[in-house]
């Protein structure tokens, strides 16, 4: 059953209860309805994929309730407070890289140097991010391929049952998502069109890169646009899947009871769940690739993990990282 909150003070608070508890709550903003998680619970976070039926982990947009907030987990430069300053709340998007003691699930930005942040314009869910205290990772409260949703009717038409509430704040002012933008490089560009204009983005920090000509820019977007690119992320040690028996100069990525023999292994889920390999699955990743290089291993030997539900996702993530390397 999913609670249906009204956005008042009793409401927010319950909302903001839950999700420092670990539970999902859809909540509006002025844009669409999010789907939210605590960024910094990884288990969380993997609950919001599972929610949304994903078959990818695409990087998920952290929510603050301010700049300053926003900019105490990533690195912001002379144009992100510019546009934080002009902008914000608002429709606008920030990918920027992640500070080192960002304590953001890695799952929630899918693993990469970056994150996507943003403030949106809207009191409750504003006043909901105060109460919280930590940063609420939201994608759309939408099952994955099915349309965006702007009331609290439409996340429960496709969430109902799945997450623990809605916060029902009437209908969304905006009704698209916000403008992606990415800042994390030299230049800025375009990742999604949305709220924000390109016209007001650029009056503040001048030339974005967008459409000329449209292929070259779906190019750019390809290129950074995580999850599209056949080998992203992967580890410097090779990675080799399904592994029945492992080596001694072997690092394990294990999945329930572990093959013996490995030089080190990390533990996805001992009692097989996929929420918890989720959960597990960059930060395994990336301390066995440390831990493998340190040690001059051979590589990374990964069990089979099962091709359903959020095992989809790890596996189509696991078969990038073991993708031949270009
Ligand atoms: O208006 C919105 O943005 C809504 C509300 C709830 O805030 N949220 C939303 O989230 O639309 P979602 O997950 O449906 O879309 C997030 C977009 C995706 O296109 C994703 O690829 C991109 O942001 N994105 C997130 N993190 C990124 C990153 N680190 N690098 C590049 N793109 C990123
Ligand atoms: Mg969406």
């Amino acid at each position: 059953m999913t609670l249906v909150l009204t956005a008042d003070e009793a409401g927010i608070a319950r909302a903001a209860a839950i999700l420092r508890d670990g539970g999902l709550v859809a909540f509006g903003t002025e844009t669409v309805y999010g789907l939210g998680g605590d960024a910094t619970n990884a288990e969380a976070v993997a609950a919001i994929f599972a929610a949304k039926g994903r078959p990818h982990f695409n990087p998920l947009i952290c929510h603050y309730p301010d700049a300053a907030a926003a900019f105490r987990h990533v690195v912001a430069d002379a144009r992100a407070t510019t546009l934080a300053a002009a902008l914000w709340p608002g429709p606008l998007t920030m990918v920027l890289r992640r500070r080192p003691d960002c304590p953001v699930a890695l799952l929630a930005g899918a693993g990469l140097d970056t994150l996507a942040v943003r403030v949106p314009d809207h009191p409750v869910a504003l006043a909901l991010l105060r109460a919280v205290g930590r940063p609420v990772a939201a994608p759309s409260a939408n099952r994955s391929g099915q349309v965006s949703p702007t009331t609290a009717r439409h996340v429960l038409d496709g969430l109902e049952g799945r997450i623990a509430a809605v916060l029902d704040s009437g209908p969304c002012a905006v009704g698209v998502e916000s403008t992606v933008l990415d800042l994390s490089g030299g230049g800025a560009a375009l990742l999604r069109p949305g709220g924000a204009t390109v016209e007001a983005i650029e009056a503040l920090i001048g030339p974005v890169g967008r459409g000329i000509p449209h292929v070259v820019a779906q190019a750019a977007r390809r290129l950074r646009s995580p999850g599209l690119m056949v080998s992203h992320y992967a580890p410097t040690l090779p990675v080799r899947l399904n592994a029945r028996s492992v080596a001694a100069d072997e690092a394990l990525l294990a999945f329930g009871p572990p093959l013996p023999g490995a030089a080190v292994t990390f533990q996805l889920s001992t009692t097989e769940s996929l929420t918890e390999a989720a959960a597990r699955l960059f930060d395994g990743l990336r301390q066995l690739d440390g831990e493998g290089l340190a040690r001059g291993l051979r590589g990374i030997a990964v069990m089979p993990v099962p091709d359903h539900d959020l095992g989809l996702a790890i596996n189509d993530r696991l078969q990038r990282a073991a993708a031949p390397r270009g």
